[in-house]
């Protein structure tokens, strides 16, 4: 989603702004710009492209901007289409204020009338461009109290400016009457402040940081910032200056190398039995006396045993992987267990129970609505005032840096290193290997499962790196030639059934987000009460069978399909009952516990090659963001 750049300093603007962008380009975006003060005509220079950044770079090719305190952006269009005069930066009427923003203002519309009303010119549909007017007003209105022309009057402008702007945002002003201030402000989207050597860069999201320094100051909700080459002052709301030390980035992996690959999606699929691997190493601990295995957390969990049910709220691909560990967690554990559309349970919450664990699952860690419900969930619980109704969270990620990761103490890194591609592959694996952790741990708490069941859970689990890896082996090209056979296709069902439901949804999720072609997944029970409707020769029918207590069900829901028709892929071993599937995907016979973390990868796999044949932009598909910060 939308990316902010800005820096103040003494090397040249312009450089930093497009180097930054490009680290946040794998965000998803759909129009890009850019605005720097002139060092010597001290007026704001803008350049702004539709499409990607390299149309902007070209733009700029021969441009050379003598100015170091500039601002970037990178456009995910929420309101008016992704054109050049939708693009960040915004400028006000007298060209003296450019502002980049992300987020929502919700209030725009009468904030725009008014402003109409006095006589300001609108040059784009967006909701960001009152703010650059407001500025410019509230600056005009401050001149005459004589106030000077420099960085701490342009933040008392963008200070009373917030104050009316409901919503959420992150925002970066630049005013050539201050042409070596920066203000910087954040409401529920994030901001992080880099610390270099004379100078700051301001970004959403650390990529586009962390090749330039690795001391950040995370901007908390509701502060302001004036960053000059001379430092750094925040304040709060209540205008109350702030001092607090800056942390360390703590940043794994910055490698964006594609390695031989054609895509880094592909990398990424092909990255998972590494992850699996640095799961086993971190997170499995065998005891050298006992011989016991052990999940180890950073935090304390004995808490987890006065845990009597569990809420997870996610969105998306997290979803899916909750999904499963809902599973997992009711079935293996035997702790009740509900998963929430994170953006659902913010405005219909379930009654508050005693004694409940709430896990926010979110790669990046800055999901608006994943975040939003958490917080919810803490205020609400919290003003019960009843230990039994005390919020116990837990937030699994790959982001420790991100915004949950500093709003939670209890995360589980999912520890799957970088992810580019913007739609999930590894990160979901490493999301999936989390929940068999907490099942584990759970069950020995709970005492729910047998010695036995448990350490067979986690010796299956030990074997998945060279059973991933078979996997990859097996399917990469065999996935490329049946990609072939969907060229025309318009729309293909994913059928699952218990553990693997969930893998049928995610299995049509990741062929929607990148191919374009319609998918949706069913529990194949359910195909019968009205998907059934829409099979004929056209519409192939993917159905994950794996040995274990539904497999004869869905091999009779998959005949069902193939009485109409349908072209039936089947994901499951070479088994009996199997030959019903005019093609099949194999997976190893394993414990049914673990199949969900076989059965996806030929999915992936497929859906990869579908979108690589059809010549799409696999890594950013169209409308599609990494990290989603709006509501
Ligand atoms: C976006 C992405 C999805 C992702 C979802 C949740 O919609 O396009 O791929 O699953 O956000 O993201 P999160 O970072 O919370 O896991």
């Amino acid at each position: 989603m939308c990316g902010i750049v800005a820096v103040t300093g003494y090397k040249k603007a312009l450089p930093l702004l497009i180097n930054g962008l490009e680290k946040l380009e794998y965000r998803g975006y759909d129009s890009a710009g850019i605005a720097v003060i002139n060092s010597e005509s001290k007026s704001i220079v803008c350049n702004k492209s539709e499409g990607k950044l390299k149309n902007l770079i070209s733009n700029l090719v021969d441009t050379d901007i003598p100015g170091t305190v500039g601002i970037g952006h990178t456009r995910w269009a929420t309101h008016g289409k992704p054109e050049v005069k939708n693009a960040h930066p915004h400028i006000d009427n007298s060209g003296q204020v450019a502002v980049v923003q992300n987020g929502i203002i919700e209030n725009y519309q009468e904030l725009k009338i008014k402003l109409e009303k006095e006589g300001v010119v609108f040059n784009s549909d967006t909701d960001t461009e009152v703010i650059p007017h407001l500025i410019q007003k509230e600056l005009f209105a401050l001149s005459k109290l004589n106030l000077e022309n420099n960085g701490s009057t342009l933040l008392v402008a963008v200070r009373n400016v917030i104050s009316d702007l409901e919503g959420s945002y992150a925002l970066a002003v630049l005013w050539a009457g201050a042409p070596d201030s920066l203000v910087v402000a954040r409401r529920h989207a994030p901001l992080i402040i880099g610390l270099g050597e004379g100078e700051f860069i301001c970004a959403s999201d650390t990529p586009a940081i962390s090749n330039f320094t690795k001391i950040i100051l995370p901007l908390e909700d509701d502060e302001i910032a004036l960053l000059t080459p001379l430092g750094i002052e925040i304040y709060d709301s209540d205008n109350e200056r702030q001092y607090r030390n800056p942390i360390p980035l703590q940043i794994t992996e910055q490698v964006l190398d594609k390695k031989h690959f054609r895509h880094y999606m592909l990398k990424e699929i092909y990255d998972q039995p590494e992850t699996a691997k640095n799961w086993l190493e971190k997170y499995l601990i065998k005891d050298s006396k006992t011989g016991q295995f052990d999940i180890k957390y950073s935090f304390d969990t004995t808490f987890f045993e006065s845990i009597e049910r569990i809420e997870i709220v996610a969105c998306g691909t997290s979803k899916h992987a909750a999904m499963v560990g809902s599973f997992l967690l009711e079935q293996f554990s035997g702790i009740p267990t509900n998963v929430f559309y994170a953006s659902e349970f913010r405005y219909s919450p379930p009654p508050l129970l005693p004694n409940t664990l709430t896990i926010g699952v979110t790669q990046s860690g800055e999901t608006a609505d994943t975040i939003a419900a958490i917080n919810m969930e803490i205020k609400r619980r919290s003003a019960i005032g009843d230990a039994k109704y005390k919020p116990n969270l837990v937030a699994i990620t790959n982001r420790i840096e991100s915004s949950i990761g500093r709003q939670i103490t209890n995360i589980i890194d999912i520890g799957a290193g970088i992810e580019i591609g913007v739609a999930a592959t590894k990160t979901f694996f490493a999301q999936l290997l989390s929940f068999y952790g907490l099942a584990i741990k759970f069950s020995q708490i709970k005492g729910s499962q047998s010695e036995k069941n448990i350490r067979q859970l986690i010796s299956e689990l030990t074997k998945l790196p060279p059973l991933v890896e078979e996997l990859l082996e097996k399917h990469n090209q065999s996935s490329e030639k049946l990609a072939h056979d969907f060229f025309n296709i318009k729309d293909v069902i994913f059928l699952g059934r218990g553990i693997n439901y969930p893998i049928a949804l995610e299995g049509a999720l990741k062929l929607k987000e990148i191919s374009y072609i319609h998918a949706a997944g069913y529990p194949a029970g359910e195909m019968k009460h009205g998907p059934i409707a829409l099979l004929d020769k056209k519409v192939p029918v993917i159905s994950i069978a794996t040995p274990g207590e539904v497999f004869d069900k869905v091999i009779s829901n998959a005949q069902e399909a193939k009485a109409r028709d349908s072209y039936l892929i089947g994901v499951a071993p070479e088994c009996k009952g199997t030959e019903i599937f005019d093609y099949l995907m194999t997976i190893p016979s394993t414990n049914e516990w673990i199949s969900p973390l076989l059965a996806i990868v030929p999915l992936q796999l497929l859906s990869y090659h579908i979108a690589a044949h059809r010549g799409l932009d696999v890594d950013q598909p169209r409308n599609l963001a990494k990290s989603v910060t709006v509501e």
